[in-house]
């Protein structure tokens, strides 16, 4: 399985094996990673799940999608480059090693 590490606003960063195939909000969530909220629960409809993704892995996470885009419009943190919804992300093998930053608001 993949190893994602996640990094909190304050730094705090958090090494966690990724079941293949969840979403990495559903990893963040299932780890108790602080400042994931998902209020939605995955459904790409409430933006809480925003994070900053390695721009190293940008190939291997794939494309934005038209409405993921669109969701990322309305992110409390500023959307940036590497900005996704981490419910719109699978956990593939080629991840493994990647950093996915939580941003400070929700
Ligand atoms: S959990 Fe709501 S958009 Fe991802």
């Amino acid at each position: 399985m993949p190893t994602i590490t996640f990094i909190t606003a304050e730094g705090k960063q958090h090494a966690v094996t990724a079941e293949i195939g969840r979403s990495v909000m559903e990893i963040a969530l299932e780890k108790s990673i602080p400042g994931v909220v998902a209020e939605c629960n995955g459904s790409a409809a409430c933006a809480t799940c925003h994070c900053y993704f390695d721009p190293a892995f940008t190939e291997a996470i794939g494309p934005v999608g038209e409405h993921e885009s669109d969701m990322l419009d309305f992110t409390a943190a500023p959307r940036r480059p590497e900005s996704r919804l981490s419910c719109q992300v699978r956990v593939v093998d080629t991840l493994d090693g990647m950093t996915v930053r939580i941003p400070a608001m929700q």
